[in-house]
């Protein structure tokens, strides 16, 4: 049966409330990510790859505060701090100094972890009947493979 963030008992709100976490941190470790390189890209075809760093962090900016607020709406608390995302994150930082193909497959396997986390934060939710949480871990994920393909792309 569908529930909503109030219905739900307050271990299923937990259990949701820490995949959502997870996927917070890791939208938030690429989100860094992406501007990194964009910032440091270099080569022919900077303008686009610069252009297009912009529109993934830009994406992952607005991303990672819709997933906090949902883990507000199931009364839990939202990991806030750099050091807990690093340390809970499958996705890593990238320092140093890295070319223009490294930043766009270390992107793109940033993105499809992304895609699999939210996939499965998703599923959890649907376990639990919570189909507004499982709604837009779908859309997150969709959006991370959209940039996991156009990363891709650059590459074939
Ligand atoms: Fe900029």
């Amino acid at each position: 049966m569908t529930q909503t963030a109030t219905d739900l008992s307050p271990t299923a709100q937990a259990a949701i409330a820490d995949a959502l976490n997870q996927c917070v941190a890791e939208t938030t470790v690429t989100t860094m990510l992406a501007q990194n390189f964009h910032w440091n890209v270099t080569g022919m075809a900077f303008g686009s790859l610069h252009a297009l760093f912009q529109t993934i962090y830009e994406d992952h900016f607005t991303g990672q505060d819709d997933l906090a607020e949902r883990i507000k709406a199931l009364d839990g608390h939202a990991e806030g701090t750099l050091a807990g995302m690093i340390k809970r994150s499958k996705v890593a930082e990238y320092a140093g100094h890295a070319d223009d193909r490294t930043m766009i497959k270390t992107l793109q396997q940033a993105e499809e972890t992304l895609a699999a986390t939210l996939a499965a934060a998703g599923e959890l939710a649907a376990e639990h009947g919570d189909a507004l949480t499982e709604d837009l871990c779908i859309a997150r994920g969709q959006t991370h493979e959209k940039f996991a393909w156009m990363l891709r792309a650059h590459l074939a």
